[in-house]
């Protein structure tokens, strides 16, 4: 698959979970499963300067130093839309190169949206980034953005997507037509779209897609991801990344240990039949409906986001 210019296979990586904050890690591990998916044909690589503020980059910078293949893409916090050239150049120092800018979540209802995304052009514009993109933006806000740009094209928008979260449906739609990727966050509903038994951590919390995993139809979500796994001999991960892959999305899971990275490498060759992907479109059909994760942030004045983001350390 290609994100405007970028050549980014068709799965990659994200490292949330290396800002350790929200997150709980064993670092050793961390990197062992990371070396292991950039090793072994994953190309694609996501961070933001908000995880672990600054660290997840640092993270990801060391990674690539040696591995001029991988695509590397970063995230310029909401509240710092009219900073986006200031955050970069602090990315970049971090991460050694920067292929593709994000703005991470829309500015505040506040701002006229063109504003924000001319300030990512900036970015482009001065060489810190090959490509820019969104995140976090829905298809009605999309098509505004859309209209923005002078000189360079969105080329992504990232935002939820799962088998227990499907409200980016429409998105995909409209990505398809005016040329756009969706790349998907959570691709795994944080592990809960092929598990039962999941972890405390914090980023849990955050996801109503964990909650509904439990209702009736979430365990039948679960239950039909595991039965194909078991048919097809490999893990449900990788069943969930090749549908996203059907879909037509790009899933960017976040992995922490060895296995979990060989599963997203398994993932790689994986190709679900017509009839495996209906039956978890089917299986997941109540999960359609929705609206993309965070409507509410843009009520937030922006000095209010950072001190919140501050204070919850993720
Ligand atoms: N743009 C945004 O606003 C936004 C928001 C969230 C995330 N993201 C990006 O998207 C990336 C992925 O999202 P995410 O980390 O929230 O969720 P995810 O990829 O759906 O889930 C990751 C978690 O699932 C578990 N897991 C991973 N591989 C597994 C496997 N093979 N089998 C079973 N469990 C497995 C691991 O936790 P355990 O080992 O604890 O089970 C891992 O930490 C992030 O790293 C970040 O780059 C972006």
């Amino acid at each position: 698959m290609k994100i405007g210019s970028l050549d980014v296979g068709i799965v990659g990586v994200g490292a949330w979970q290396a800002g350790g904050g929200a997150w709980e890690v064993d670092f050793a591990e961390l990197r062992k499963a990371y070396e292991f998916v950039l090793d072994n044909g994953v190309r694609f690589v996501d961070t933001a300067e908000v995880y672990g503020n600054g660290k997840s980059e640092e993270f990801v910078g060391e990674l690539v130093k040696s591995r001029p293949h991988v695509v590397v893409a970063t995230k310029v916090a909401g509240f710092n839309w009219n900073k986006a050239l200031k955050s970069a150049e602090r990315s970049r120092r971090r991460l050694g190169r920067i292929d593709l800018i994000q703005l991470h979540w829309p500015p505040p209802f506040y701002v006229p949206l063109c504003k924000a995304i001319r300030e990512l052009e900036k970015v482009v514009a001065n060489g810190l980034a090959a490509e820019m993109g969104v995140s976090n933006f829905d298809s009605a806000l999309m098509e505004e953005a859309l209209t923005c740009p002078k000189k360079y094209d969105l080329v992504s928008d990232q935002v939820v997507y799962n088998p227990l979260q499907r409200a980016a449906e429409r998105l995909i739609e409209l990505g398809r037509r005016r040329g756009f990727v969706v790349i998907s966050w959570s691709p795994l509903a944080k592990g809960a779209a092929v598990k039962e038994s999941l972890g405390r951590d914090r980023a849990r919390s955050m996801d109503s897609a964990v909650k509904r995993a439990r209702s009736p139809e979430g365990r039948a979500v679960v239950a039909t991801v595991r039965k194909i796994a078991e048919a097809r001999g490999v893990s449900p991960a990788s069943v969930v990344l090749a549908w996203h892959v059907a879909k037509g999305a790009f899933p960017i899971p976040g992995v922490k240990t060895r296995s979990q990275a060989e599963d997203v490498v398994a993932a790689l060759k994986l190709v679900l039949t017509e009839a495996e992907v209906k039956e978890i479109d089917e299986a997941s059909r109540a999960f359609v409906a929705g609206s993309l994760w965070p409507g509410v942030m843009r009520a937030i004045p922006g000095f209010l986001q950072k001190l919140a983001f501050a204070l919850a350390k993720i």
